[in-house]
């Protein structure tokens, strides 16, 4: 089954529950919400504030990424405004293993997310504390930019891992950055579970966005 994240990143802000109201309803969806800190990334979106005000009309998880430098800081926040699932990213200096024993511990799910120059050693030691692990296939920080090949090697050799730990349907693959059609089908074969889709959705009418998603969802 692949679930697909629409990120709102790429949405309008200025109607941001018009934006994402396609959605209610569909099975196989997560909302993906990328908060940025303007230091892990050179970039800043929006904080809890912002995204809480769409709890009450999406069902769907809240798949929250934290490009924050240190997440510790906001995760009170962050589960109080709506998330189901809070990633961290591996190249923070906090103890990670703690953090997700922390996310876990309030009830949420928890996942580790590497940039597209980190390597894949630290997941091993991982596998016991997540629920999911995120292949970012662009450089984070900003939507629109073009997906890095080399992502697919990567989906490759963690799903080879769960597959290889019996760990298949404990912990999902989610691939960020770059996704569109195209890209979306290559990521599905090399074993993603999880499509976050930005710019390649939501510059689209609404009619087509909900086109894609079940097309996606439901092959
Ligand atoms: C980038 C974000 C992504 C972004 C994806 O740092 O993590 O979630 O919104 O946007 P597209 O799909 O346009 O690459
Ligand atoms: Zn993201």
């Amino acid at each position: 089954m692949v679930i697909v994240a629409p990120s709102i990143l790429s949405a309008d802000f200025s109607r941001l529950g018009d934006e994402v109201s396609f959605l209610k309803g569909l099975p196989s969806v997560y909302l993906h919400i990328d908060v940025m800190d303007g230091h892990f990334v050179p970039n800043v979106s929006f904080g809890p504030l912002v995204f809480s005000s769409l709890r009450e009309s999406v069902k769907q998880a809240f798949d929250v990424h934290l490009m924050l430098s240190d997440p510790r800081k906001h995760l009170k926040a962050i589960v109080d405004a709506g998330a189901d699932i809070i990633s961290i990213h591996e190249e923070i200096a906090d103890d990670k293993l703690d953090l997700f024993n922390l996310i876990r511990s309030m009830g949420k799910k928890a996942g580790i997310v590497y940039k597209p120059d980190t390597d894949l050693t630290s997941l091993t030691s991982y596998l016991p504390y997540i629920d999911q692990v995120l292949i970012m296939s662009v450089s984070p920080g900003f939507s629109g930019q073009r997906f890095l090949e080399n992502s697919l090697r990567k989906i490759t050799y963690v799903r080879g891992l769960i597959r290889k730990e019996r760990l298949e349907n404990k912990i999902l693959i989610e691939v960020d950055g770059g996704i569109n059609m195209e890209t979306a089908q290559r990521c599905i074969e090399a074993g993603a579970d999880i499509l976050v889709m930005g710019s390649a959705l939501f510059s689209k009418p609404k009619s087509e966005r909900l086109h894609l998603v079940k097309t996606l969802t439901n092959p």
